[in-house]
């Protein structure tokens, strides 16, 4: 590419029979009010332009000898016509109360690779272009996109989407680019189902904040590289709203739901999960938990702490805060041998007496109020010195804090 630019440079200084003011002969030409032309440097040539006139605009980059990006925000734009041709690997025309797009507006960009087009006042996407085969990065967010044409990622491959922040209600255009997606941001929508198929690259969807709470209403049918997703705020109540057929998610979000513990909650299905967030629900018993996870979140949930033992499980970090616990099961965390985070802070816990046989240093987060021991020996507070590792008898290390402490961390 560069090499490319710096023959079309070249060529364009013999042109002008200049050759060393070449390069300022093209920044000279014509860089427009309130754009700045940075066509210099080891970056991609950009024009970035805020609040200028669109018009000049256009017409300023139609007349550069290279491929270069450009940078369109708080410009009043209102219907977006047909665009001229114009060599852009990236375009943003963010902020622009854009409200329309003609169809088939970016059929003369060959090249473009990213299209942003964020905070704008759109309803609906269009199809923009006959052949997306260049498209790799799309972003729509914070619009109120109800509407995308069915065929708008044709031939394309398409590895990111954005279009959080708008009103979808189905995912019917991501039809034509299964194969290549990789992310998928679609939070903040109004989907009640949301139903995928052999995207055998996709590995991030986030679909937090929409309406996805009915049996069934998420499923992820043989997604074998999905690796987060992210079902937060959806006000699902069972575990029924997902299906994930084939599908081996390893970090999952259902923070912020209705998940409670009248059915019981069996994640053992979940065979790749290594972390899990059921933060702010309703639980109040410790779920069935997958062999391999090792993050496990369960803060502001309704547990009863004098019923909480964990099996035996490799989990590494227990998050049990906000729970408003006053009584708790002093062998609550015996069997876990691999935990080296446990957070109990904001419970209403006055004093307990913890058995952890944990093969790690071992890092208790606790209220000051608390009257903690562990295995027998009281923690009180340590003159505000650096608390050191202890060691006992039985050769394993704790570490522990008092919140007040937590500074050291
Ligand atoms: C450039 O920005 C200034 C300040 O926002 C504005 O007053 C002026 O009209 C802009 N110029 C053009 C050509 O839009
Ligand atoms: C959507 O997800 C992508 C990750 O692929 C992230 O970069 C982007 O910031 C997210 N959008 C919002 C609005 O957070
Ligand atoms: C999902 O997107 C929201 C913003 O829309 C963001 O705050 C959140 O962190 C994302 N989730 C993940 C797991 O990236
Ligand atoms: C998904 O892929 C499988 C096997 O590759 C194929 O049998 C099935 O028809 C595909 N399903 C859809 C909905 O495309
Ligand atoms: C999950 O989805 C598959 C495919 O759509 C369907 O055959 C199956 O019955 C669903 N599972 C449940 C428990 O509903
Ligand atoms: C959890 O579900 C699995 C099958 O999905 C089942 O084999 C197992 O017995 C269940 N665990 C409990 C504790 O009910
Ligand atoms: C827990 O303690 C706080 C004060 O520390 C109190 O406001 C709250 O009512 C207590 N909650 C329960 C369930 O006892």
């Amino acid at each position: 590419m560069t090499l490319l630019r710096g023959v079309l440079v070249f060529l364009f200084a013999i042109l002008l029979n200049t050759p060393s003011k070449s390069f300022a002969a093209v920044n000279a030409l014509e860089c427009v009010e309130n754009c700045s032309c940075n066509y210099d440097g080891y970056e991609t040539p950009n024009t970035v332009c805020i609040g200028a006139n669109f018009d000049d605009v256009i017409i300023h980059v139609q007349k550069l000898p290279f491929m270069s990006n450009l940078v369109i925000q708080k410009t009043p734009i209102y219907h977006l016509k047909k665009l001229p041709e114009l060599n852009l690997a990236e375009l943003e025309l963010s902020d622009c109360t854009i409200t329309s797009i003609e169809d088939y507006a970016f059929e003369t960009l060959q090249h473009l690779k990213v299209l942003n087009l964020d905070k704008n006042l759109l309803t609906e996407i269009p199809k923009l272009k006959r052949s997306m085969r260049n498209y790799r990065v799309i972003s729509a967010k914070h619009n109120m996109i109800s509407k995308v044409s069915p065929d708008l990622f044709i031939d394309s491959q398409i590895i990111n989407v954005d279009f959080s922040h708008n009103f979808l209600t189905d995912i019917e255009f991501l039809k034509r680019s299964k194969s290549s997606l990789e992310s998928l941001n679609l939070s903040f929508n109004l989907l009640e189902q949301a139903y995928f198929s052999n995207f055998s690259h996709l590995s991030y969807v986030n679909l937090t904040h929409n309406r996805l709470k009915e049996p069934n209403s998420v499923r992820l049918m043989g997604l074998c590289d999905i690796v987060t997703l992210d079902v937060s705020h959806n006000g699902i109540s069972t575990l029924d709203a997902l299906n994930l057929t084939d599908s081996y998610v390893k970090h999952l979000y259902l923070h912020q739901n209705r998940l409670h513990s009248n059915v019981q909650l069996n994640f053992s299905e979940y065979k790749q999960l290594q972390e899990l967030n059921l933060d702010d629900n309703e639980i109040s018993m410790i779920p069935v938990l997958p062999t391999k996870l090792q993050i496990l979140s369960l803060s502001n949930n309704k547990l009863d702490g004098s019923k909480i033992i964990f099996p035996e499980h490799g989990l590494r970090k227990v998050s049990l805060s906000g729970n408003a616990l006053k009584t708790f099961s002093e062998n609550a965390f015996i069997n876990l041998e691999k935990v080296y985070i446990i957070n109990l802070l904001n419970n209403n816990i006055t004093s307990i007496d913890l058995h952890i046989y944990s093969e790690n240093l071992v890092k208790v987060l606790f209220d000051e109020k608390t009257k903690l021991s562990i295995n027998g020996i009281n923690y009180e507070r340590n003159d505000g010195r650096f608390p050191k590792p202890q060691h006992y008898d039985s050769g394993l290390n704790f570490f522990v804090f008092k919140i007040d402490e937590m500074s050291y961390l």
